[in-house]
């Protein structure tokens, strides 16, 4: 009795992954080359289905102003998802509810590195907020961790 509300979401979360695979949608992250915590951010998006296009960028920031994020939300990569932009070390099932509840916006966002974020493992992890940035650049409390 207990279990069949597990296994009926377990089931489709299961769903929900392998037909976010099946869309194709491609994740462009923006990166440094130097940073190990983003490349474990893209491992991260990998192993939960999304295709990920990785390019290393000098300028970071530079190509946060070019894409659109603003400056203040900003982390150590960002990436362009479809329509939307997420930054910083947001976790897979944040970015794949904001595709299914198409929220307008501009995107999410993890602002700066908090530990124990995806990419950013820590034995001393830190509650942290994923942000949903507006089009006039304010946020909401999209998801807490
Ligand atoms: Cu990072
Ligand atoms: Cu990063």
């Amino acid at each position: 009795m207990k279990l069949r509300p597990l296994i009926l979401t377990s089931l489709l979360a299961l769903t929900a992954s392998a037909a976010l695979a099946g869309t194709g949608v491609q994740v462009d992250v923006y990166k440094s080359p130097y940073c190990g915590c983003c490349t474990k951010w893209v491992e991260h998006l990998r192993s939960e289905g999304f295709e990920v296009k990785s390019h290393n960028v000098e300028d970071v920031p530079a190509q946060r102003a070019r894409l659109g994020m603003p400056e203040t939300y900003g982390s150590c990569h960002t990436a362009r998802i479809g329509n939307y932009l997420v930054e910083g070390h947001v976790p897979a099932a944040d970015v794949r509810r904001l595709l299914k509840d198409k929220p307008k916006a501009i995107g999410l966002a993890v602002p700066s590195m908090p530990p124990g974020s995806p990419g950013m493992e820590s034995a001393k992890p830190m509650p942290y907020e994923t942000l949903l940035i507006s089009a006039n650049g304010s946020s909401s409390v999209f998801a807490r961790h």
